[in-house]
């Protein structure tokens, strides 16, 4: 999950990273309000930034410099509803202004290939790191960081030495780059980056940029990181199927898929893309792993989630007997169509097989619901129905 700015720089705040005030407005009123107070607080100047999460927002026109409450509403009013590649912004987060002396680069991420932590500094802030990168790698130091130790005291300085950091404010940089370690360890986090990181005229060292992503395996440990979700871009399914404790992610085609175990319903997915070819080019709708215990109400949520795509036109059930056993997945499926009632409206083809597979197909024969067809393969539940998504 990635922050926004706003987010970032609260979460800095509470691990004393130092940072300048901000406030969250949604209309150029709101942020004429946030500008009068942070002006009134000894602001000379104050800047209105478009909270969206992707890069490169400045160039864009949604970062403004603003000397007045009526200049920042005036701001506020352009930058909100702008588009920024492809984000459109509904908040804009009005932030004190600082003296900028100097501007630096700081990231910390997670370095999958070397399965270590990396670390980047840079005393070239500002410009796109990406572009810095590339025509001067020479500039930006890179260096690993052992997630068992972490950047503590020697990494710290190690850093700051190998990014060239003037001898007169390396302490002071490497302290700060202590406190963004204990965000990105403390938070769980894979990227803790701030660009710019800035000296001031008054000789502080502050954040004034910062993307934070958390990781959201470990979400049981963070309470308060749900708070941090942006519940108005979720999709309105896949936020239905993470209350169910559901693996869900919609994809544009048309025959939904429901399977337990990740691998199963990769395959499934496949196999269905492929049978689609021979029905006019359908395709998989989403990926739907209920997980090992296939009960009725896992099911019924499931199916739920499904027939709420307006896109789908067929739904295949492949789930592989284990732990739960077919004979409970088939009662799962008799009740949740029961449960659904009047809702359950679109075909569904169920393929069953593993541990006690005979008595599951007998009880969904037994039940005859006018919607199922039994398959007794893979391939064919798959073609079956990719085959009844194309005639609907
Ligand atoms: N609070 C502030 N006070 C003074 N200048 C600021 C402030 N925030 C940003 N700036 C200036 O605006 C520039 C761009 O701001 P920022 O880094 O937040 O956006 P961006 O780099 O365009 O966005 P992104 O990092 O998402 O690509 C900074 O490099 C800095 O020079
Ligand atoms: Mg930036």
């Amino acid at each position: 999950m990635d922050l926004f700015e706003y987010q970032a720089r609260d979460v800095f705040e509470k691990h004393d990273v130092p940072v300048l005030a901000g406030i969250v407005a949604t209309t150029g009123d709101e942020a004429y309000a946030a500008a009068e107070k942070l002006i009134a607080d000894g602001s000379k100047v104050v800047v209105v930034k478009a909270q969206v999460k992707t890069g490169g927002r400045g160039k864009a026109g949604g970062v403004k410099l603003a000397r007045s409450a009526d200049e920042a509403r005036e701001h506020a009013n352009t930058i909100l509803g702008m588009d920024i590649k492809g984000h459109t912004v509904h908040r804009v987060m009005i932030a004190a202004g600082a003296d900028i002396a100097q501007e630096f680069y700081f990231s910390v991420l997670l370095d999958r290939a070397n399965r270590s932590y990396l670390a980047m500094a840079s005393v070239e802030g500002g410009m796109e790191i990406e572009q810095l990168a590339v025509e001067r790698p020479e500039a930006l130091a890179k260096v690993e960081v052992d997630p068992r130790v972490g950047i503590d005291e020697a990494k710290a300085a190690e850093i700051v030495t190998a990014a060239g950091f003037d001898g007169a404010i390396k302490g002071q940089v490497a302290e700060v780059l202590q406190k963004l370690w204990r965000v990105y360890d403390a938070e769980d986090a894979t990227l803790v980056e701030v660009n710019p990181l800035v000296l001031t005229g008054g000789g502080d060292i502050v954040a004034l940029d910062g993307k934070v992503s958390i990781d959201e395996n470990a979400s049981f440990r963070h309470p308060d990181h749900e708070a941090l979700e942006d519940k108005d871009a979720a999709d309105p399914l896949e936020a239905k199927a993470k209350e169910n404790d559901l693996n869900y992610v919609k994809l544009d085609g048309e025959v939904g898929v429901i399977g337990n175990g990740a691998g199963l319903v990769m395959s499934t997915l496949d196999v269905v893309a492929y049978a689609g070819e021979n029905h006019g080019g359908v395709k998989p709708a989403n990926f739907l792993d209920i997980g090992g215990g296939a009960s009725a109400a896992v099911m019924a949520a499931g199916l739920d989630v499904i027939l709420g795509d307006p896109q789908v036109r067929s739904v295949f059930v492949n789930v592989f007997g284990g732990i739960t056993a077919c004979d409970e997945v088939a009662n799962g499926i008799v009740s949740a169509l029961e449960i659904l009632g009047d809702q359950a409206t679109k075909p569904l083809v169920v393929r069953l097989d593993g541990n006690n597979v005979a008595e599951g197909r007998r009880i969904l024969e037994a039940a005859g619901h006018p919607l199922v067809t039994l398959s007794e393969t893979m391939d064919g539940g798959a073609d079956k129905a990719a085959e009844l998504a194309a005639q609907a």
